[in-house]
């Protein structure tokens, strides 16, 4: 068994349990949907993208699948989620019964990496997913093949010197868990902590779902937007925007790469200081020159 296998077997088994992004009932998951659209709010490159002629849209990694549902939901976009997680992927066939959407959404079960299909998407997206695989240039090599000609790949990856701060935070917990003796009592302690930091909601088991995600998780790489720049290229793609500097236009990607060092200090003042939230997530929209 290959190493980047064995990664898909404790991920798959991972989210088996409990997805991410997983509350108490698909119902709740679709007011959410339905009451903001948070493709506009949060990723404002990507709704640009999403308001032209864009008709199909690959979720890669898409869990219980907003992303998909939102995109079907507020601009009409036929989508099609895959996901390792059969947990994950029946929720998510839940919330687009849920939210009338069963004709413009399809959710399969599938690793990334044997996803048999010749079918190209205006837009791919990956978001929190590839982080995940053992093997990030192969698994971006794939899903640059099925965008289509003029279309657009939508990454959201963890970040080398933005994730620092959180993992260190947490890393007393995360290595009980890695050497499997993370006890109750720790559990509780690190979840009490994590939901200090993220209050957004009240839905017990979505919170529970985040941090599971975010501070006990198997497998998780990090990235910088050099590497990333550097890996796109050799596939013919090219940055177009990122959130490293909030979506403005982009003069020189080498101004970037000074940027993102800063991600690091950012992260750990609005962590430690402010008590904020800071996942160190970045994204990246790209396209072929
Ligand atoms: C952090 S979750 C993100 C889910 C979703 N993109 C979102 O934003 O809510 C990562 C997801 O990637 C999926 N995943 C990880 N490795 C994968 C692989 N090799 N093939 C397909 N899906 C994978 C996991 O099952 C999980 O649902």
């Amino acid at each position: 068994v290959s190493n980047r296998d064995q990664v898909t077997t404790a991920v798959a088994a991972f989210y088996d349990e409990l997805p991410f992004n997983y509350g108490e009932t698909a119902q709740s998951a679709a007011a959410i949907v339905r009451g903001r659209n948070q493709v506009e709010s949060t990723y404002p490159d990507l709704d640009q993208v999403l308001r032209r002629q864009v008709s199909s849209l690959l979720d890669v990694g898409c869990g219980a699948g907003w992303l998909s549902h939102t995109c079907s939901f507020h601009y009409g976009v036929r989508t099609v989620g895959i996901d390792l997680s059969t947990t994950a992927v029946l929720r998510a066939r839940e919330i687009s019964a849920a939210l009338e959407l069963d004709a413009l959404t399809e959710f399969r079960v599938t690793d990334v990496f044997r996803h048999e299909t010749s079918e190209t998407f205006d837009v791919v997206v990956s978001l929190g997913a590839l982080h995940h695989t053992a093997d990030l240039p192969g698994a971006l090599g794939i899903v640059a093949e099925r965008v289509a000609p003029g279309g657009v790949l939508y990454l959201g990856l963890y970040h080398a010197y933005g994730r620092a701060p959180f993992l260190a935070l947490f890393e007393p917990y995360r290595r009980l868990e890695a050497a499997g003796v993370l006890g109750p009592d720790d559990f509780e302690a690190a979840l009490a902590m994590y939901a200090e930091l993220d209050n957004r909601t009240t839905d017990r088991t979505l919170v529970r779902s985040w941090f599971r995600d975010q501070v006990l998780h198997p497998h998780e790489t990090q990235h910088t937007l050099r590497e990333v720049a550097g890996l796109l290229e050799a596939i013919g793609f090219a940055v177009a925007s990122t959130s490293i500097n909030r979506f403005e236009p982009i003069d020189d990607l080498n101004e970037l790469f000074e940027l993102e060092v800063g991600y690091e200090e950012s992260a750990r003042l609005a962590l430690e200081v402010e008590r904020r939230y800071v996942p160190g997530f970045f994204t990246v929209l790209a396209k072929r020159p």
